[in-house]
This record gives structure tokens, sequence and C-alpha cells, in this order.
């Protein structure tokens, strides 16, 4: 059995999980010093953003270097030593790739800024001489992920204003041109670079931005993300393989993808990749991992359903449905670093339709905290029960909320001034972890150290590993029973599921052998069916439960049948 087709891998974000050395930015000798807080919960691997050497104009994802770590996280010696430890304590280690673009830092790009135009080192990204009689307006109009133009135009080495170059998100993050062979080959030596230290795989950032379409054409009135149903809506005569947008999931990007797995599998253990595509579509996902590609991609059309029991149905439906047509197992994600924490995702009312919720829209609705918590711990029951591999940020194992107060003055993420502050940002959700003591940094640093990069709530000594390890009703608590039960149980995991007949507002499968999961997505108590639990015992419940007949608003039940 293939381990990642079920595996539960637990994101690592290494600037805010423990910050050895007392600087008050996470490390990796910090991360070593938790690894048996993930063997403790019970989870197969951990995945690590990006601990390259950056300047940190997006938190890494921005890479001067690819081969070497970030002076503030630590050494290569460090790196070696948390991958073995995490070997022998029976986790797989996940790097993050960046291959979409470079830091302005790397040394290409330094290169590309001095050599000039129509050279070889510029060709390595993607550099355009501007519009208009001067050359003063962008080659296109792409528009940058953060905000404002995709394009910055460079100062020439004469100090006369120059080419321009292509960056989907910061200025300091500059595309990288896939169309150029030096750029194909240097990358996968960046991979082999990294599977011949023992790393077990790679969540490749941007999968889907990789390739531009020829002549860089204006994107005009594209939209994009394509709404899921638009697949519907287009009809049986629009070709799955069309290349809708000149610079989100062109079909190029495959033929790259096959390369690299050629590189992945020519190690004896199996290395694997898991894609960062936001595509939407499933059926468009599933292109990413057939047979010759990637190993899995998350799902974030799971991560962008409302709490609707209709929406969230369908949504399993239609992932189940695509990844079966190339054999690839699903994967189910509620967070990451770049969304808004599940519990103040469900704590507010939710829409009637799919789509990526931003944290400034939800500060406008009603917030309800309690309902938000049970809503996300159901949430993770449901995903956990679902056929298989699954996906935990660090942090949301212990239920932590958005931070939705942060300063102006402490915000960090690039998002908040290139939109101008629009965008209130990622912040929210990066907030160093707690893990012991009554207040900030609760053990994120040690005594004496500098504050923590982004600053904790005063309100966390609850939620600390410490003190939730010590409650048994607390979500880390769930999370540590949910994950043991799934490792024991032989209906979890890979495999399938039956949909059964249940009450409205609710969701119900069962899964071989002897197994069952009853979800509550209704703010009410829900009767039972008469019989539904007869001869079954609950396993798991992600609240407490009333009566043995009655399931509780927002609450899913895991049953042994
Ligand atoms: C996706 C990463 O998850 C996000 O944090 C980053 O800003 C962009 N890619 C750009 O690398």
């Amino acid at each position: 059995m293939d381990w990642w087709r079920s595996a539960v891998v637990y994101q690592v974000y290494p600037r805010s999980f423990a910050d050895s050395d007392g600087d008050g930015i996470g490390d990796l000798p910090g991360i070593r010093s938790r690894l048996d807080h993930l063997t403790d919960l019970g989870v197969d691997a951990l995945w690590i953003s990006p601990w390259y050497p950056s300047p940190m104009r997006d938190a890494g994802y921005d890479v001067s270097d690819f081969r070497d770590i970030e002076p503030a996280f630590g050494t290569l010696a460090d790196a070696d030593a948390l991958v073995a430890d995490a070997h022998r304590l029976g986790l797989r280690v996940l790097l993050d790739i960046v291959p979409n673009h470079t830091s302005d830092q790397h040394r290409w790009f330094q290169e590309a800024l001095a050599a000039g135009p129509g050279s070889t080192e510029r060709a390595r990204y993607w550099f355009r001489d501007g519009r208009g009689r001067g050359g003063e307006e962008p080659p296109n109009d792409w528009v940058s992920q953060f905000g404002g133009p995709a394009w910055t135009r460079v100062t020439e080495t004469d100090g006369r204003p120059g080419q321009w170059y292509l960056h989907l998100y910061t200025p300091g993050q500059p595309d990288l041109n896939w169309e150029n062979p030096e750029v194909r080959t240097e990358m996968e030596d960046v991979l082999r670079f990294w599977f011949d230290r023992g790393v077990d795989g790679f969540r490749i950032d941007v999968a889907h931005g990789l390739a531009k379409a020829p002549g860089l054409p204006d994107r005009g009135g594209t939209p994009w993300p394509l709404p899921p149903d638009d697949e519907a809506a287009a009809g049986p005569d629009r070709r799955a393989d069309d290349d809708l947008h000149p610079h989100w999931d062109r079909d190029a990007v495959h033929e790259i993808y096959r390369s690299w797995r050629r590189v992945a599998d020519s190690y004896p253990q199996r290395r694997v990749f898991v894609a960062e595509a936001w595509v939407d579509r499933p059926r468009r996902l599933a292109r990413y991992v057939r047979h010759d590609e990637l190993h899995t991609a998350f799902n974030f059309d799971f991560l962008n359903t409302p709490w609707d029991d209709r929406l969230l149905r369908a949504t399993i439906d239609r992932t189940i449905a695509a990844l079966a047509e190339v054999g690839a197992p699903a994967t189910w994600v509620l967070e990451n670093h770049d969304v808004v924490r599940s519990v103040s995702r469900f704590a507010r009312p939710q829409p009637d339709r799919h789509g990526r919720v931003w944290l400034e829209d939800l500060l406008e609705l009603p917030c309800d905290p309690v309902v938000g918590l049970r809503r996300a711990r159901a949430a993770a029951a449901l995903m956990l029960a679902l056929p298989g591999g699954a996906y935990i940020f660090q942090g949301q194992e212990l239920g932590l909320p958005e931070v939705e107060d942060l300063a102006p003055s402490a915000r960090r993420d690039p998002m908040w001034e290139q939109t101008g502050h629009a965008r209130l940002g990622r912040d929210g959700c990066r907030v160093p972890v707690p893990w012991s003591g009554d207040r900030p940094p609760y053990g994120f640093s040690p005594p004496g150290a500098a504050d923590p990069w982004l600053p904790q709530p005063a309100d966390w000594a609850d939620r600390s590993v410490e003190a939730e390890s010590a409650d048994p009703s607390s979500t880390l608590s769930l999370f540590r029973s949910a994950l043991r039960l799934r490792r024991e149980h032989p209906a979890l995991g890979d495999g399938t599921l039956t949909w059964l007949a249940s009450p409205e507002g609710t969701l119900a499968f069962s899964r071989a052998p002897g197994f069952a999961c009853w979800v509550n997505v209704s703010a009410t108590s829900v009767e039972l069916p008469a019989g539904a639990l007869d001869d079954s015992r609950v396993l798991l419940a992600s609240s407490p439960l009333d009566t043995d007949r009655a399931l509780p608003a927002d609450t899913t039940i895991w049953v042994g049948t």
C-alpha cells in the first residue's frame, strides 16, 4: 500500500512553529524539539513551508538559494538532523518547492539585471520591452495576485528606465521562464539535491502557474477562478483541455510534471509530490495526478465549500468521481497558511455557494466563535473519515481561530501593502503556536526572548498544547482520538464510501468494513432514523452527545457498525 494514498500530513510553517534561539522567529532546532507533538498527534508526515535563504518579502516564498537554509531558521546540518529525527520517529518529510519564481535577490536575477536586454541571463525570466512610445507601459494587462500590475520596470546599467519583468506575486518574486531548458534542468537538480538528502517529497507551490501562453497575450476579461458550476454550464462540448487562461492551469505544465515524476521514480524509496493548484474544477485538478504525473493535489474545492450539507456532498462526490477517473486518491484540506482559519470562517453565516473567503469580508458578518469551533471540529472529523489523505495546518488541531485584530503596524503579509490595505492579508492564521504557559509567548520562544514576529492574543492560555493535552474534551484530544482511530480502523484512509439515507441537514456514509460517519450540518439537533445506530457503537463524537438517538447541531460522529 502506498503510504501517501491515505496519509495525514501536518503543515509546519517554520517562522511560527517553535523558536529555539529566542529571536522571536521559529527555526529548525525548534521544529526538532517539538516533533513529539506530531507523533503524539498521530500524523504520518510533515510538510515544511519554505526554509531556504530568503529576503522574506513573501515569508520565504521568495527564495534566493534553493540549496541552502535561511540563516534565521538554521543550517543545512540542522535540516539533515531534522530529517533524520523525523525518520527515526516514523514521520515522512515533505519540503516546499517554489518553481514559479525566485527572489529578486537570487543570483540568476541579479545576473539578469546586470546582463541587459537580449541576454541568455534574462531569458531565464520574462523580460519584455514595455508598450507605449517610450516603453513606459507594462507589456500586457496581467495583474499580481497581491494587487497592482504583474510587471515592474527595471533601471538598466546605464541608469535609464529599461525593460519590464513579470511577477505574478510581489516584485521581489520574478517569474521563471519554463520554456527555457536551463530552468527545467536547474529545478530538477534542486529536486535531486533534496531527495539525495533523504526528503520524501515536495509540495509544489503555484503548480498551476508555470506555463505562460505564447506571446504573453492580454488576459482581457478572462475570469479566474472559474466557479465550479461553469463546467456544467459550458456543456459537454467544451473540451477538458481548453487553455482558458493565459497563465493559469495551462496544458503545458503537465509535461514539466511528467519529467519531475521520472526524477522521483528514479529513487528506490517512493518520493512523492503534492500540487498546490488552485484550479477549482476537480476534473482539471485530476489532470495533475494522472498516473505519470504528480501523486496528489490539494483539494481546494473542499476548503472553499461552505458548511452546508448539499454543497459539501456535491463537493465530495465531484472530487471522488474526478479522481477515480485517473486512479488518484483524494486529499482533504480545510486550512493552510494562506486562508482564514476554519473556526473563524465557520463562525459566520455561510454563503450559498463555493468560493474563497477573505478576512475583510468576514469581518462585516456577525460572528459566533462557539458555533465556529463546533463546526470546525465537526468538519475536521468529517474530513478525517473521507477516503484518501488529509492535511492539517499547525494550530488547527488546537482549534485556533484567525487573529482578526492584528494592528496595522503588525501586519507582515505583502498583500496588505500591495493592495493599498484593501486586503488585510494572511497574517491572522500565521500567528505563532501556543505551546504552554498562561501568557505570550506561550512557550513558543525561550524565556527572555524577543517578542514573537507576529503578536499572539492575550487569551490563548487555554488553547496551548499543554492546556489542551490535559483536557479530554479539547480539540487536541479530538484530533488525537480521530487519528488514533484512523490508524487502527481498517475502513479509514484510502478507499471508497457509500452514502446512507439521512435526514435533511445531515450527511451520512458508510465505509467497509464496519464504519459509518454521520454529520449534522444543521443548527438544530436531529433525531436519527430508527435503527440507524442499532448494534453500533459511537467511536468518536466531535461534540458531546445528549442522548443516544439524537445528533446535536454541528456535530460529526463516527460509529462502528
Ligand atoms: C502560494 C503560497 O502558499 C503563498 O503563501 C505564496 O504567497 C504564493 N504561493 C507565492 O509563492
